[in-house]
């Protein structure tokens, strides 16, 4: 089956292709299933030869090269991370119904999924290019063309250089043990754990180090949190501030808000992830709309990338049921309360506590 005609999941927009999974698929696995995984384009998904495909490395660097795949995979050793993507999209539904954000998808917390990624470390890669004086960005640069802006744009961006010299990040080109699929970046990928979606550029083809961050569209004027009276039809280059590391966050995925559940002994399970060198610490759950909390397990053998899934037993006796989830993170850190908090224009970062309705039979 095409990637992009996958019945099960949520579809936003059919062109460009922008789905996400439902809340109980996602609450299956701790990696998620390729199939099920979100996908979040701005453009037509680019079909790229491997064959034909380079990574050209250039910029503050004492030899630019370029690579074919199988450079890449000789000259360097191969590592897998497991780690979670979340667009900074994710949850956006919730801040709709505060305020609304034109122009954007109502993303719910699907667009959150977790995978092993096998791939070269960037820092081996800039390492053999040599890092020039002034080297402080390293950029990302794609072919794909965006869909409905005004400007002609193809997709980039970047990350700080102690970042890219992380451990972690991959230059990948497998995901869960089989070859990328197209959807999902192929031949290769930026994979950025612990950072917001948008930096683990797909079907990359150029890194350029600089000393400045990238003035692509992406990372100037889009994916930032900008002041709430600011006007999201006019984007001004490095306005508000870019996002990077993922907010500390959580939700529930099963069952489904609005479900009607029977009486008695309930499982209540979902997702909770905070980014790049935080770590989940504590889960709290409420059924009577967040007077009393009590504490969910959590299951997070996979790494300090990947998600946390948590699980909470709870009884519930027949009628309506305000459900509240709230994540604790290792700064000690506790998710902002509601929406209306951290609502912005363009409707980024809602990591508020997850509330959901549930009827009781
Ligand atoms: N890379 C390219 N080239 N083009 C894109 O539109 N979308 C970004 C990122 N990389 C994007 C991209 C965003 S916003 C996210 S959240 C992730 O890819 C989603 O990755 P996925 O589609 O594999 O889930």
């Amino acid at each position: 089956m095409p990637e992009t005609t996958r019945a099960d999941m949520i579809v936003h927009e059919q062109e460009p292709y922008n789905a996400e999974p439902r809340r109980s698929a996602l609450a299956a696995h701790l990696v998620t299933p390729v199939g099920t995984f979100y996908s979040r384009n701005h453009g037509p998904v680019p079909q790229v030869e491997v064959g034909a495909w380079r990574l050209q490395v250039e910029g503050l660097v004492d030899h630019p090269t370029s690579f074919s795949l199988a450079d890449l995979q000789e000259a360097f050793p191969a590592h897998e991370v497991t780690a979670t993507l979340q667009c900074a999209g994710a949850r956006r539904a919730d801040l709709l119904a505060v305020r609304d954000i034109p122009g954007e998808a109502p993303w719910g917390p699907g667009a959150t999924s977790t995978a092993r990624w096998v791939g070269v470390r960037l820092a081996d890669v800039l390492g053999r290019c040599g890092l020039a004086p002034g080297a402080a960005h390293v950029g990302f640069e794609a072919p794909d063309r965006s869909s409905g802006l005004v400007e002609e744009v193809r997709y980039g961006g970047s990350i700080p250089l102690g970042k890219a010299q992380g451990p972690e990040v991959l230059l990948a080109w497998a995901m869960n043990g089989e070859a990328l699929t197209p959807l999902h970046g192929a031949p290769v990928r930026v994979v950025v754990p612990g950072w917001i979606g948008a930096r683990s550029v797909k079907w990359v083809e150029r890194v350029v180090v600089s000393s400045d961050p990238s003035a692509n569209y992406y990372q100037a004027k889009a994916y930032r949190l900008l002041p709430q009276e600011a006007d999201p039809d006019v984007l001004v280059a490095g306005a508000g501030f870019a996002l990077g590391p993922v907010a500390l966050n959580c939700d529930l995925l099963s069952p489904e808000p609005g479900a009607v559940v029977e009486a008695g002994v309930q499982s209540l399970r979902g997702y909770a992830y905070a980014g790049d060198d935080r770590a989940v610490e504590r889960v709290d759950v409420s059924t009577d709309g967040g007077r009393t909390w009590a504490q969910a397990a959590l299951q997070q053998d996979d790494g300090p990338w990947a998600w946390c899934l948590w699980s909470c037993d709870v009884e519930l006796s027949a009628g309506v049921t305000e459900v509240v989830v709230r994540a604790w993170d290792s700064t000690g850190a506790l998710q902002p309360r509601s929406p209306a908090d951290v609502w912005n224009p363009k409707g980024y970062v809602n990591n508020s506590w997850a509330r959901a309705s549930l009827t009781v039979e």
